[in-house]
């Protein structure tokens, strides 16, 4: 049983000012619903209760989202409108939220271990609330890859095909298919300018982490732009041990990018009315 799932919220959302000057990237709503709350869902129906996220500073509402507003449940109680709170209440209810703050933007390997008084040793799941995924009757992704670390018992990156002119967004995957599409990764690079790309199969914000990854993570130099990275300390881990790639089955939109956030948001409000 994975129990844990970690959130690595702490980013300014640059690329999406001035919405993001007082408000967390991570409540900007696709359809009526916040960023993140999709990805608590997605934990949840995985069956990780426990939820941890990194935080920074200007990030209140993140906590104040997962909490009771008091006078607003006393405003609309009894009303057609309590409806509205149906599924956070549900969340609330289900889960647990732990918080601690990155006080530094140190990348995301950084992120990760600054969550690490959170998870403890226990092998945990990972999601960048900015790729929103739909996995449609194949299940969550993170599901997806549950199934999977349940056989091999490793860490697990998902993956996707993409245009190799795209690599450089990205952490970029090489492996030898051990199932179907399930690759043992033999090479992991951060963001590669696509000639020098060992594939074109790139890492989306889905992750499952053994619990050493934190000493791997404590050891690793900084890399890409500077910054701790975890596709680093996986390569590292993939070489010690064993890393798994899944290319998973599903959507994904990349929500951290305004063009995919409106295409998600044009996909959310169909499935709303579509239900
Ligand atoms: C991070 C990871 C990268 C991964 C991406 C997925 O990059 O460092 O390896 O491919 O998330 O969204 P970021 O988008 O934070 O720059």
């Amino acid at each position: 049983m994975i129990k844990k799932c970690l959130f690595p919220a702490a980013g300014y959302g640059t690329r999406f000012l001035p919405a993001t000057k007082a408000m967390p990237k991570e409540v900007l709503p696709i359809v009526n619903k916040p960023l993140i709350q999709y990805g608590v869902e997605e934990a949840l129906a995985t069956g990780m209760h426990d939820i941890a996220i990194v935080t920074g500073r200007g990030k209140r509402a993140l906590e104040d989202h997962f909490d009771i507003s008091y006078e607003l449940e006393h405003q609309i109680s009894g009303t057609q409108k309590e409806s509205y709170l149906q599924d956070i209440r549900l969340l609330m209810e289900q889960c647990t939220f732990s918080y601690t703050r990155q006080n530094a933007m140190k990348g995301l390997g950084h992120a990760i271990l600054t969550g690490e008084p959170l998870i403890g040793r226990e092998p945990f799941g990972v999601i960048l609330a900015d790729d929103l995924c739909d996995g449609g009757e194949a299940g969550g992704v993170l599901s997806q890859m549950l199934k999977i670390y349940n056989k091999y018992r490793c860490s697990i990156v998902a993956i996707q095909e993409v245009p190799q002119e795209d690599t450089l967004k990205y952490g970029v995957i090489a492996g030898s298919e051990l199932e179907d599409n399930v690759y043992l990764v033999s090479d992991m690079v951060e963001k590669p300018d696509p000639e020098k790309a060992p594939s074109n199969l790139i890492i989306i914000g889905r992750y499952i982490l053994t619990p050493d990854i934190f000493d791997i993570l404590r050891q690793t130099a900084p890399g890409k732009s500077g910054e701790i990275q975890i596709t680093d300390a996986l390569l590292t881990q993939a070489k010690r041990n064993m890393v798994l790639a899944y290319r998973f089955k599903g959507r994904r939109f990349d929500c951290g990018s305004v063009g995919g956030f409106v295409e998600a948001t044009n996909y959310y409000y169909q499935q709303m009315l579509a239900e």
